[in-house]
């Protein structure tokens, strides 16, 4: 079948056609996500019905290799069952919102600054599949920062000389400058990843800022000097006009590139409404797929 991507920014960001994702299985249709990814870095899919296996399923049809070491799995098991599944909703497992002082909500409200999924990783995250199953009758909104457009927009001379910098990414470094506390076992699991300042995909040609608040430091600088650069950087990539807002219906099924976008959740009451999303990341590995080794021979 053929999709239609209609464009929510002038950058970057599309809603496709109608589709059930459910049933696409075929590589054509799935490349051509792939493509509309490459092109667009988000792509919102309205009133899918995903169960979680399905979603799973989609997932690996799409992209190959999931992500399941989460930082969330470290404190608690999923209520799903699989680390696979993230669980980026406000209740508990009983179904009750979380209270305002649960470590799970504490945890999450990290979500509220801008960051990448699984950078702190290594092999990093490359597309993340949220779908949302319970929306609040107020606004919970997600932003995206397109991160292709903050690199291109940067003076040459700033681009040649963040050649060969090595970030470092730590999901307990995001949430201590919160406040959120780790015990020593908890940090000593979660010791990040070193990543590009630049990344470059090359299935696009494309350059992005690779950036999250999970960065820590530069490794190529002195620690403060490093820290005022990613600053900076930040406060650059997230101009109003680089970012796109989804707002959320039951139903929505966004997928965006975490190579190429950061994302950060926007405030609600989340300890009256509930709010209940489920998320799939796959892993940015060499992973070739059919329709590349298609193209190969
Ligand atoms: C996520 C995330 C933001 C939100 O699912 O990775 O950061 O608005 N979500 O729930
Ligand atoms: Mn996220």
């Amino acid at each position: 079948m053929t999709l239609r991507f209609h464009q929510l920014h002038p950058q970057f960001a599309a809603e496709a056609s109608a589709v059930d994702l459910r049933a696409v299985r075929d590589d054509e249709t799935l490349e051509q996500i792939r493509v509309g990814m490459d092109k667009h870095a988000v792509l919102v899919f309205r009133d899918q019905a995903f169960t979680s296996d399905e979603q799973l399923a989609f997932a690996i049809r799409l992209d190959g290799e999931i992500h399941r070491k989460t930082g969330i799995s470290v404190l608690q098991k999923s209520r799903f069952g699989d680390e696979a599944l993230t669980d980026v909703s406000n209740v508990g497992s009983s179904g009750e919102v979380l209270a305002p002082d649960s470590r799970r909500r504490l945890y999450g409200l990290a979500n509220r600054l801008w960051h990448t999924d699984a950078s702190f990783q290594d092999p990093r995250g490359r597309y993340s599949m949220l779908a949302a199953l319970v929306v609040p009758p107020v606004a919970a909104d997600t932003e995206f920062a397109d991160m292709r457009t903050a690199y291109d927009t940067l003076a040459e001379e700033t681009k040649a000389s963040f050649e060969g910098l090595h970030v470092h990414h730590s999901i307990a470094y995001s949430r201590m400058t919160l406040g959120f506390e780790f015990s020593d076992e908890e940090s000593d699991r979660l010791k990040g990843a070193i990543q590009p300042l630049v990344l470059n995909t090359p299935r696009t040609g494309r350059r992005s800022l690779y950036l999250a608040s999970h960065a820590s430091r530069i490794l190529d600088r002195p620690v403060p000097d490093g820290r005022l650069l990613l600053r900076d950087l930040m406060e650059h990539a997230t101009r109003p006009e680089f970012v796109y807002r989804h707002s959320w219906r039951i139903g929505d099924f966004v997928i965006w590139d975490n190579r190429a976008t950061m994302h950060r959740a926007r405030p609600f009451d989340d300890t009256r409404h509930r709010r209940e999303m489920r998320r799939v990341t796959t892993l940015d590995v060499g992973h070739p797929h059919p329709s590349r080794i298609a193209r190969a021979v």
